[in-house]
């Protein structure tokens, strides 16, 4: 958690209010019965779960989930690499926004170590998982970066995606200033490497796709603020607690967790899970891209709660 949120008196939700592994279980096997074939687990800091390994292990033996993956800060990835292979885990994203220390505390908020995190994406590489590298990228604090990063995971021959800063939520004084465009990346970039575009392999990739020239890699950007993606969005999250979101700037989200603490059967919880989505609206990154528009001025969500 970034540090306006996480402090010392910083209240845990109790274990009865996070959803167990069974319950998340029967929600993924309700998505599928849609056609879900993607699960995400992100956080907060997935790794901090006792019974991860448990949840990945029933999402792949017991849901028709062809794609599960990760997304963490890899501080405890050496501890859970090779258990995580072994319970099926398909492929890692691991943040790391700096190869200097004290700009990775200023962009995570945590005293993490970039030796740490590349440790971590080593023994993601030692195990065999597929491993992506996640970038944010800041003006004036790490966009001076864009080079050596790219030269650190090329090495490695690691996909390196560089995220456009976004304004998830309301600690991070988001202001579009900040944002360094998928233009001025690619510009940076192409002072340097030989690359081309790359189509998108399915509707809805969140990544333009670049593979460069000289070697078998390619990198990628996620650019949610200049060329907002919105109408080919196909992600529901679910947070810790049980709420659906529809967007990742919502306010909101709908309460399932005690739905499926009641007497509720599957085809109902696919029915009320179908009636969401089918309903949903959202395009705020769209509707923000115009000046002129009305945005939502309830707060949002957090990206430590909603997960990114
Ligand atoms: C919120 S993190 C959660 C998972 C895990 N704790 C981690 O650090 O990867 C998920 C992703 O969101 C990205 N992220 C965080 N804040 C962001 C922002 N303001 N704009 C764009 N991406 C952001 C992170 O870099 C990370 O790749």
């Amino acid at each position: 958690m970034p540090k306006e949120i996480f402090g010392p008196d910083y209240a845990f939700l109790p274990k009865s209010k996070v959803l167990s592994n069974l319950e998340i279980l029967r929600i993924a096997q309700s998505f599928c019965e849609l056609g879900v074939e993607k699960i995400r687990l992100t956080g907060g800091e997935p790794l901090l779960r006792s019974d991860l390994v448990e949840l990945v292990s029933s999402l792949k033996k017991e849901t028709s989930i062809r794609d599960l993956s990760l997304t963490t800060n890899a501080s405890l990835l050496p501890r859970y690499a090779s258990k995580l292979k072994e319970a099926g885990l398909d492929r890692i994203n691991i943040s790391l926004d700096s190869l200097k220390d004290d700009t990775l505390e200023k962009m995570s908020g945590r005293k993490t170590k970039a030796t740490t995190v590349l440790k971590g994406i080593d023994s993601a590489l030692s195990v065999g998982l597929k491993t992506k590298v996640n970038m944010v990228v800041k003006k004036g604090v790490n966009d001076s970066e864009i080079i050596s990063m790219a030269t650190e995971m090329r090495q490695r021959a690691i996909t390196l995606r560089f995220i456009e800063y976004m304004d998830v939520g309301n600690t991070n004084q988001w202001k579009l200033d900040e944002v360094v465009s998928v233009d001025s990346i690619l510009n940076k970039l192409s002072e340097h490497f030989s690359f081309e575009s790359l189509k998108p392999t399915y509707k809805g990739e969140v990544a333009s796709r670049f593979k460069y020239k000289d070697i078998n890699s390619e990198f990628g950007i996620i650019n949610s603020v200049t060329k907002p993606f919105c109408s080919n969005c196909n992600r529901a999250r679910l947070s810790a607690d049980g709420k659906l979101f529809t967007c990742l700037f919502a306010s909101k989200g709908t309460d399932i967790r005690s739905v499926v603490r009641k007497e509720i059967s599957s085809k109902e919880l696919t029915e009320l899970l179908y009636s969401i989505w089918n309903k949903r609206d959202d395009r705020y990154s769209e509707l923000r891209s115009n000046s002129s528009n009305e945005l939502n001025s309830e707060p949002r969500v957090e990206m430590s709660y909603i997960g990114g």
